[in-house]
């Protein structure tokens, strides 16, 4: 069995940090986004992995490479323009080879039971087989209505309740799923629906199995559901100071601090991971807060926050809840703000207010 992984999109909802990065890089508790991806496929049999990419195929590539850091095999597979998962279903036709395969939405996080989900596919053979989570807000997702076990109607975010069983982003398929694919027009959205692809399996009689998802699972669509995540895996971290760490910083909790980061005179509550080349400096890190490569911050108090690689904070109190891009920086005006929740674009330096 190979697996598709998606990459591409313009992640529109994450502006402005998707304008000059891809979405699925984005480090989620210091990790890039994708490589949660790599590592969950990695951990079932599947050992090749097409991952269908757009206009940023370069910087997934300088990412992922070959997939030999996760035993993998993977192909690159461009999909000429962003037009929806039933596009690049068709896109990966070739490479799946008409062998039944995995899709796997990279923006979509899952904490286990991925392994279950093939194996269970594997034993009772179906011609698709899909995961489904129970959420408060069903109008955001693409949602599956069951009866008796059977599913019997999907819809793609339904603005009336249609139920709230929503379509986590790893789906099982078979060849039929092309011929779905093919005889689809674009959405409202202006987008071939993988949702309507699945309709017409079960339109067409062929067996759609659904199972439920476990543990947690997040689609990281917004900022919001980014920090979530960063909170799911953080929350599951030990404790590990590899860094340099002076006598006069206190760790509480379930800190990780890489080795080549620096922290002086700084208090870090964990649950928060430090990355290597970061430098700490009389700042309070609270927690659920990730900082990436080769960021400084002094005189500053964050949480509850994320932090990509080569910025500079200084000065600046009480950042809550933000995602703060690569090479930014941050510093305080003459008078500045008691707390600040910010989304900053890449390359972009501000003194507050
Ligand atoms: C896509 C699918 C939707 C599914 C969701 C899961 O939505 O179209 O059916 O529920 O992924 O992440 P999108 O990310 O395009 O909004």
């Amino acid at each position: 069995m190979r697996a598709l992984l998606t990459a591409g999109g313009h992640g529109t909802r994450l502006r402005p940090i998707t304008h000059t990065r891809n979405k699925h890089l984005i480090p989620i508790a210091n990790k890039p986004m994708l490589v949660y991806g790599l590592e969950a496929i990695a951990g079932t049999d599947i050992e090749d992995v097409g991952i269908v990419v757009g206009d940023t195929e370069e910087e997934i590539r300088a990412t992922v490479g070959d997939g030999s850091a996760w035993g993998l095999r993977v192909e690159y597979l461009r999909q000429e323009a962003p037009l929806g998962l039933a596009h690049v279903l068709m896109t990966g036709r070739d490479f799946v080879g008409g062998e039944p395969f995995l899709m796997y939405l990279g923006d979509n996080m899952l904490r286990d039971g991925l392994p279950e989900f093939v194996h269970a596919f594997e034993e009772h053979r179906p011609d698709a087989q899909i995961l489904l989570a129970k959420v408060p807000d069903p109008s955001r997702y693409g949602v599956v209505v069951m009866e008796g076990g059977r599913v019997v109607h999907l819809a793609e975010k339904p603005v009336a309740f249609v139920s709230d069983l929503a379509l986590a982003g790893f789906y099982l398929f078979t060849e039929p799923v092309f011929d779905g694919a093919a005889s689809l027009r674009p959405s409202g959205r202006g987008e071939f629906e993988i949702t309507e692809a699945i309709q017409y399996l079960v339109d067409h009689g062929y067996s759609v199995r659904a199972e439920r998802i476990m543990g947690w699972w997040k689609d990281t669509g917004r900022v919001e559901d980014l920090l979530e995540a960063n909170r799911f895996v953080l929350d599951e971290q030990e404790h590990d100071v590899q860094g340099d760490v002076d006598a006069a910083s206190h760790l509480v909790g379930e800190v990780r601090v890489d080795r080549g980061a620096v922290v002086r005179e700084s208090v870090i509550r964990g649950p928060a991971a430090i990355a290597a080349g970061c430098r700490i400096e009389r700042s309070v890190i609270d927690p659920y807060t990730s900082v990436y490569l080769n960021t400084t911050i002094t005189g500053s108090e964050l949480g509850n926050s994320i932090v990509m690689d080569d910025s500079r904070i200084e000065d600046v109190m009480r950042i809550r809840d933000s995602l703060i891009g690569r090479n930014v920086h941050l510093r305080r005006g003459d008078a500045a703000p008691s707390a600040v929740q910010l989304m900053v674009g890449d390359n972009c330096a501000i003194t507050l207010p």
